[in-house]
C-alpha cells in the first residue's frame, strides 16, 4: 500500500474557520497534514502563509497545499510567485478537478468568505482525488513554464 499524500494548508484570519475544516476532512480521511495556518483570528498578512505552503510544495515535503484566505485571491497570486508552484483559485468542484487533471494545479485556493464548506469540501476531495492526464496538457504546462 503507498504512503498516503502529505498535504500542507495554511490560512490567514479571514479563512481560519474554513482552514481548520479542511485540515480536520484530510486528516480523517488519512492523508497526512500539515497545519501552516494562523492559530487564532488575529489579523496577519496572506503572503506569510501561502509562502509556508508554496515552499513545503516547491520543495516536494508536501505532495499538494491548500490555501484559505477570505477570497482565495491573495492566496493564490502569493503562491504563484514560486516557481514549480500552480495555484488554482476555484469557487467549485468542477474547476478543482480540471485544476488537477488539466493544469497540474498542486495547490488550491479556496476563499472562506466565497465559498460555503460543503461546496469547499467537494472542492477538496475532487482536487486531491484527480490526477493529471499528461499528454497534451504537459505540452501546455511546459509552455506555461517557458514564459
Ligand atoms: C483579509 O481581510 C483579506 O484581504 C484576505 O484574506 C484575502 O481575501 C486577500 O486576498
Amino acid at each position: 500500500m503507498p504512503d498516503p499524500m502529505k498535504v500542507a494548508l495554511a490560512w490567514d484570519h479571514a479563512g481560519l474557520q474554513l482552514g481548520r475544516v479542511l485540515c480536520a476532512h484530510l486528516a480523517a480521511k488519512g492523508y497526512i497534514t500539515e497545519n501552516l495556518g494562523a492559530a487564532d483570528a488575529s489579523s496577519v498578512d496572506y503572503p506569510d502563509y501561502a509562502a509556508r505552503v508554496a515552499r513545503q510544495v516547491q520543495s516536494g515535503a508536501a505532495t499538494l497545499g491548500v490555501l484559505v484566505c477570505g477570497t482565495g485571491i491573495g492566496m493564490s497570486l502569493a503562491a504563484n510567485r514560486f516557481v514549480g508552484v500552480r495555484a488554482a483559485l476555484c469557487a467549485g468542484a468542477t474547476a478543482a478537478r480540471f485544476a488537477r487533471a488539466h493544469n497540474d494545479a498542486n495547490v488550491l485556493c479556496i476563499g472562506e468568505r466565497i465559498s460555503g464548506v460543503e461546496v469547499a469540501l467537494s472542492m477538496l476531495d475532487a482536487f486531491v482525488n484527480t490526477a493529471f492526464e499528461g499528454g497534451r496538457h504537459q505540452r501546455r504546462l511546459d509552455k506555461l513554464a517557458a514564459l
